[in-house]
């Protein structure tokens, strides 16, 4: 059998495995990533587009954001629609921050150039993924490559391999609590080569469901339809997608939404998931593995991209001096974070949403909430806070390490991969 032997061994070459691999390099640390899925496919994978300013700010310091600098859509508002009305939520007046919309897929492209640039050591197309003996000194995880056993030995195991992945699963039954919620629809998304019809994103609330209108850049958009839980693909043929988010998106009877090709169709489920503590001995949970939201609010991704700042500062601090508080502190930090986020998410959701078995009085009281939001400031800089992640911030204490100036519109401001 082939062994190899590193420092942190990484699963999953998603945003936050490929993200730690790279913090680790700039402060030393070795690591391998084994990632299940071919280098095309992680690459082409259609996903988040909104990236807080603080998860920016982290790419541009790790020397990741040249391209993202470059085509990232900078955004300081957004639309809301209810009652055949318009709103504007001026977020970046409210905060001083603003978010940028880029395609993780890009996200995950920039990252795998700057790891194999490095030299770094990335196995993409791995099967049979194992972690084992987690709770000695000396973890391992085996797996198969072409058809070959392999093991990779180090100090610590990171499980960065998304909410279906095989970490989680391999801790003894009882050492984690998992806590869940299943929402009663799912969105159905979309790719289309069409330029934004909007240069901010649109969230309509909408009696016959949510519909969202956001863009990956500008010939690109992303738009999105609350659908049932399980509607199966086949039933929205494009005319009848288009139908629908013209009635959603509708004003006055106007109909305006620039149309295209679409490029690809996934429907998402909706829901929350949470694992505590995120850590068993020697193997730490990072990103999707360890929790999820639904979409509603673009936490995820900025959620993984938080626990990996924390979860490469802990590495790092035991590499240079045996120190264990960072590492004993992870779960600890992460998780704080990660509630705020669920309730953000599950706010927002509740308040975007129509729910199958609603009666009347809470429609009413959703559409209060949406009144509120838009005619009270305190409201609308509470709410604020949350979606472009100050109050994150804020709640790590780091407030008072950054500035909170604006930014203006977009423009502001490199190994070895193997393929089994
Ligand atoms: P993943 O991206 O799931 O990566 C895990 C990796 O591990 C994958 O490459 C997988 O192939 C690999 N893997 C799995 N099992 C194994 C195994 N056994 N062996 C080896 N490798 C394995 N978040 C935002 O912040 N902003 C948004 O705008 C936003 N929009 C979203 C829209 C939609 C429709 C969806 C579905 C999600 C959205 N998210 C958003 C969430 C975001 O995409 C996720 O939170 C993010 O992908 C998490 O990254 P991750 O690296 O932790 O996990
Ligand atoms: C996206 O562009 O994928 C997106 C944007 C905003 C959200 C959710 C998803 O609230």
């Amino acid at each position: 059998m082939r062994r190899l032997r590193t420092q942190v061994v990484i699963v999953g070459a998603g945003p936050s495995g490929l993200l730690l691999s790279h913090l680790l390099s700039l402060r030393g640390v070795d690591s391998i990533v084994v990632e299940r899925r071919s280098r095309e496919y992680v690459e082409q994978r259609v996903r988040a587009g909104l990236l807080e300013q603080g998860t920016v700010d982290l790419l541009r310091q790790a020397g990741l954001a040249d391209r993202l600098d470059r085509e990232g859509l900078v955004h300081e508002g957004f639309e809301l629609r209810f009652d055949g009305s318009q709103h504007r939520l001026p977020f970046a007046e409210l905060t001083g921050w603003t978010t940028c919309m880029y395609g993780q897929q890009e996200v995950v492209k920039d990252l795998i150039k700057a790891r194999a640039a490095a030299g770094g050591q990335l196995y993409f197309g791995i099967e049979d993924v194992a972690p084992l003996d987690v709770e000695t000194d000396a973890p391992r995880v085996r797996c198969t490559v072409q058809g070959e056993p392999m093991e990779i030995i180090g100090d610590f195991v990171a499980g960065c391999d998304g909410f279906h992945g095989v970490c989680r699963h391999s801790v003894p039954t009882g050492a984690l609590t998992t806590y869940e919620h299943a929402y009663p629809f799912a969105w159905l998304g979309i790719l289309a080569s069409a330029a934004p019809s909007t240069e901010e994103l649109i969230y309509a609330v909408h009696e016959g469901g949510f519909a969202l209108h956001s863009m990956r850049s500008p010939t690109i958009s992303r738009l999105y339809l609350q659908v049932g839980p399980a509607e199966p693909l086949a039933d929205w043929p494009d005319d009848r997608i288009w139908a629908e988010l013209r009635t959603r998106f509708a004003l006055h009877g106007q109909e305006v939404l620039n149309e295209g090709p679409i490029l690809s169709r996934s429907v998402t489920a909706m829901r929350s998931f949470v694992v505590e503590p995120m850590q068993y001995r020697r193997l730490f949970l990072a990103g999707d593995a360890a929790h999820i939201v639904p979409p509603s609010a673009a936490k995820g991704l900025n959620l993984a991209v938080a626990d990996v700042r924390h979860l490469a500062a802990a590495f790092t601090a035991w590499y240079a001096d045996g120190s264990r508080e960072l590492l004993d502190g992870y779960s600890r930090a992460c998780l704080a974070a990660v509630w705020q986020g669920q309730e953000f998410s599950a706010f927002m959701t509740s308040l975007l949403h129509r729910f199958p078995a609603e009666d009347d009085y809470a429609v009413k009281l959703r559409q209060a909430r949406l009144r509120d939001l838009v005619t009270s400031r305190a409201a609308a800089t509470a709410f604020a806070e949350h979606y472009v992640g100050l109050a994150r911030a804020r709640l790590a204490g780091a407030i008072g390490e950054r500035q909170s100036s604006p930014r203006t519109r977009a423009g502001t401001a490199g190994g070895s991969t193997h393929q089994a």
